[in-house]
């Protein structure tokens, strides 16, 4: 079954972990969208690893893992992601990026940066270069992983590209940074990196025809969607399961599923509104039992309880058959758990999104109040064994938003996993 994995809040949904988990069954995992600003945790042979780029099936010598052109890449940050993936003793020949992702120039990151510090788009960036790398795609000027491979094409395009950011940097009053240095590094790691180029939309189209399983790995959350997120406070890429499609060049046809990742509450990091953020000890503890930290910024995340309203319109805009709800363990200690169930607005109440973000910062969100377990649930394998209060947490969410439960996550490690066959 070709799956898709989608998060459905803002990101950190523990998508490493349950991609982790469904890889070994897959012939090919593919990355679509995003960059180096995703961080996705896993455990290999006990040892906490955080991906940024690299796909999760990478830990499967048998699985073929592709970054496909919807990734913006950083070709310096993909060589030593590479090199770090090499120490831990994997051979890297199983995967293949695509010739036509775009590239993250050093001016991207500059530029985050200073509309960054600007305060007039404060967003709560990564300060990786992902949104301006985008804009240059949206605005028909990006440089991509094909160019670096040519040095006279390279050179001559990052000239002309380098006036470009120039102008821009004067206009913002700040000077650009040189690229002299960068420009012999990047067509080092070009040397470093062509091994692995080739057009990875032919390889998943023959991997379709040949009846492979495909694993298609999404990064942030659909909460983060540049269309369908809380804007403006978003990533600058489809999120959502379009991404799949303008990310990889596959059809709808080759989906079979899409499994939905969801917490079991809810965190955030950088700007924007969060109705069901905790900013109380109950969040507090929940940031430090959950270790609620960025694993690619390390910025603490805002945390809050599961917003049912968001977790409904994220199962809607990406069709999603089941859900992996992960992080259960982390509500081990509470007596009782809150989940929003409605939103109180200007217009009455109901459980209508609202996407924009003026108008999600005015909602007061109504919650229903269900019971704890307070039973350590980390050793737990079986869904039988689980307490019937989790049974009924699990329930709730499935009668609310019209999808069942395919997966729980109770801890970090592969195994502390349940998958619930109906
Ligand atoms: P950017 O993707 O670096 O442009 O950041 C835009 C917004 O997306 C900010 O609020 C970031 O904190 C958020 N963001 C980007 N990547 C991730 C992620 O992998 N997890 C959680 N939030 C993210």
């Amino acid at each position: 079954m070709n799956t898709v994995v989608l998060g459905m809040q803002w990101g950190d949904e523990g998508k490493g972990k349950a991609i982790d988990y469904l890889a070994g069954a897959f012939d090919v995992v593919t990355r679509f969208q995003g960059g180096h600003n995703a961080g996705h945790t896993v455990y290999y042979q006990g040892q906490k690893v955080v991906l940024h780029v690299l796909p999760s099936g990478i830990f499967y010598p048998a699985c073929q893992a592709v970054i496909a052109h919807g990734v913006v890449v950083q070709p310096l940050q993909l060589v030593e992601e590479i090199n770090n993936a090499r120490a831990l003793g994997l051979s890297m020949q199983n995967l293949a990026l695509s010739e036509n992702a775009p590239l993250i120039l050093p001016f991207h990151q500059q530029l985050d940066v200073v509309f960054e510090d600007s305060r007039y788009q404060r967003i709560g960036t990564t300060r990786r270069g992902i949104g301006p790398a985008y804009e240059d795609v949206i605005g028909r000027r990006a440089l991509f992983i094909k160019d670096l491979l040519q040095e006279e094409v390279f050179r001559s395009k990052i000239t002309s590209l380098a006036e470009y950011y120039q102008r821009l940097f004067t206009a913002h009053g700040h000077a650009a940074g040189s690229f002299d240095q960068a420009l012999d590094q990047y067509l080092q790691a070009g040397t470093f990196l062509k091994p692995y180029v080739s057009n990875t939309t032919n390889l998943l189209q023959h991997a379709f025809q040949d009846k492979k399983n495909i694993l298609f790995e999404g990064a942030q959350g659909t909460l983060l969607d540049i269309h369908l997120g809380t804007y403006p406070f978003v990533t600058s890429s489809n999120t959502t399961i379009a991404g799949v499609f303008s990310g990889t060049g596959l059809s709808p046809k080759a989906v079979d599923r899409v499994i939905g990742i969801s917490k079991a509450y809810a965190t955030r990091v950088g700007e924007g509104p969060f109705p069901t953020e905790l900013k109380d000890e109950s969040g507090r503890m929940l940031r430090e039992r959950g270790n609620e930290y960025g694993s690619t910024t390390g910025r603490p995340r805002r945390v809050g309880w599961l917003d049912l309203v968001a977790l409904k319109y994220a199962v809607q805009v990406n069709g999603v058959d089941s859900l992996f709800i992960t992080k259960l363990d982390v509500l081990d200690e509470l007596d009782e758990i809150q989940v929003a169930t409605a939103y109180e607005s200007e217009d009455g109440s109901g459980d209508r999104f609202f996407v924009h973000a003026d108008a999600l910062s005015r909602v007061r969100p109504m919650y229903q109040t269900l019971s704890g377990w307070q039973t350590n649930l980390g050793a737990i394998r079986c869904l039988t064994d689980l307490p019937l209060q989790v049974r009924s947490y699990l329930s709730f969410i499935e009668d609310f938003t019209g999808v069942g439960v395919s997966h729980v996550s109770l801890g970090g490690e592969r195994e502390q996993t349940i998958e619930i066959n109906r």
